[in-house]
C-alpha cells in the first residue's frame, strides 16, 4: 500500500467505538443468507469498505466472544449511520444473531481493522466469492461516489450460491459499473472459476488494474497468484477466527510473506507496534483484514 493509503487506514483503525446499535431490517436474502441493518449513534465513524464490525451478542446468547462481520453497506440516515451486513448462520454465535428482530439491540466495536485502497489509481477490478460479494459491493458503492466505475467479477460454486445475484446487478447497473458472472458447473455466466474469467477478460480491460477481492481463502491464493504472475497489484481481505478484534489477544495470525518480514518494522504508519503482529506474523483485525496479497505467505495460508 502507498503510504498515504497506510496512515488513512491506520488512522481509521484506531477509530472505533462501542456503540449500542438498533436492528432496523433483518431478513431472508436467499443461499442460506441474511442481511441485516443496524442503526449506530452519531459518534460511530463510518468504515471505509473492507473494515469490518465486532457484534457482541448478549446473554442468553450461547457465544461468549464477539462475531466479526464485513460492512456490507453504509449510509447515513439524518444524524445516524445505518450498516447493512449479509451473513451466513453457521454456527451458535450466526444463528443468535439470526434471531434478533427489529427493534432489538446489540452492541457493535466499529469500525475495525483497514480496509481497502481504493485511492490507488487503475481500473478498479473487484474479484468476489460467495458471500465475498458483501463488501466489495460496498466498495463499488463507493468507487461510484468518486466518479470511478469498476469491473466486478462475482464466482461461486453454482447459481445457487451467487448470494444476493439480483441485487448486485441492480446497484452495479445504477452505478455504470460492470458485472461478469462465472460459476464452476457453468450453471450461470462463463463456465469456470472467476479466476478463469478474469485471465480471459484482463487484456481487454483499460490497463493499468489493481485488484479488490474476496472470498474464500483458496481464490483469494489464487488471486495473489494471478496478480503477480500479471504485474497487477491485488489487495484481498482475509478472515481469521478472531476474539477481541482489536489487536490484544493476539488470536487471528496470518503469515508474513519474506517480503514482508524484510519491512517489518519500517512502515511507521502510527498504530501502536503493540496492536500489530510479530515479525513472522501480522495480526488479521489491526494490520487487516484487507493486505496487500504480495505481504502474506500463501504456501502457509489456512
Ligand atoms: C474480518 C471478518 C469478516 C467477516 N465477515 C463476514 C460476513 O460478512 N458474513 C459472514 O457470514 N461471515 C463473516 N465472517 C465470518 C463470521 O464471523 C463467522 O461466520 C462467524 O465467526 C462464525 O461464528 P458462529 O458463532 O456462527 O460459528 P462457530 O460456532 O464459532 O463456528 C462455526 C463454524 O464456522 C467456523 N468459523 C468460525 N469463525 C470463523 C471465521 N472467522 N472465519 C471462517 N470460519 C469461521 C468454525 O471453524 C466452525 O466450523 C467474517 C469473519 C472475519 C474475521
Ligand atoms: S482478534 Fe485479538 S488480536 Fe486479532
Amino acid at each position: 500500500m502507498s503510504a498515504l493509503a497506510l496512515q488513512e487506514n491506520a488512522a481509521r483503525a484506531l477509530a472505533w467505538r462501542q456503540v449500542t446499535a438498533r436492528v432496523a431490517r433483518h431478513q431472508d436474502y436467499g443461499a442460506g443468507h441474511r442481511w441485516l441493518d443496524l442503526v449506530l449513534p452519531a459518534v460511530a465513524p463510518r468504515p471505509l469498505a473492507g473494515q469490518f464490525v465486532q457484534l457482541l451478542l448478549e446473554a442468553p446468547s450461547p457465544v461468549l466472544l464477539p462475531r466479526p462481520m464485513s460492512v456490507a453497506a453504509a449510509a447515513t440516515r439524518g444524524d445516524r449511520l445505518v450498516l447493512g451486513f449479509l451473513y451466513a448462520p453457521v454456527g451458535s454465535g450466526t444463528r443468535t444473531l439470526a434471531a434478533l428482530e427489529p427493534g432489538d439491540h446489540v452492541e457493535v466495536l466499529s469500525p475495525l481493522g483497514r480496509g481497502y485502497p481504493l485511492e490507488i489509481k487503475g481500473t478498479p477490478v473487484l474479484v468476489a466469492g460467495g458471500r465475498g460479494v458483501a463488501p466489495l459491493l460496498f466498495a463499488a458503492d463507493a468507487l461510484a461516489r468518486s466518479g470511478r466505475r469498476c469491473e466486478f467479477f462475482f464466482g461461486a460454486r453454482d447459481r445457487g450460491r451467487l448470494v444476493g445475484l439480483e441485487e448486485a446487478r441492480r446497484r452495479l447497473d445504477r452505478m455504470g459499473s460492470r458485472l461478469h458472472l462465472a460459476t464452476d458447473d457453468g450453471s450461470r455466466g462463463f463456465h469456470g472459476t472467476v479466476m478463469d474469467l478474469l485471465d480471459r477478460v484482463a487484456l481487454r480491460l483499460p490497463q493499468p488494474l489493481v485488484i479488490h477481492a474476496c472470498g474464500p481463502h483458496s481464490m483469494l491464493k489464487a488471486v495473489a497468484r494471478w496478480g503477480t504472475g500479471h504485474g497487477v497489484p491485488a489487495y484481498v481481505a482475509m478472515e481469521s477466527i478472531m476474539a477481541c478484534g482489536t489487536g490484544v489477544c493476539r488470536g487471528c495470525p496470518l503469515p508474513r510473506s519474506s517480503q514482508a518480514r524484510a519491512a517489518y518494522g519500517r512502515s511507521g504508519d502510527g498504530v501502536p507496534p503493540s496492536l500489530l503482529g510479530n515479525r513472522d506474523y501480522a495480526m488479521c483485525c489491526t494490520e487487516g483484514p484487507v493486505f496487500a496479497a504480495e505481504d502474506l505467505d500463501w504456501e502457509r495460508v489456512e
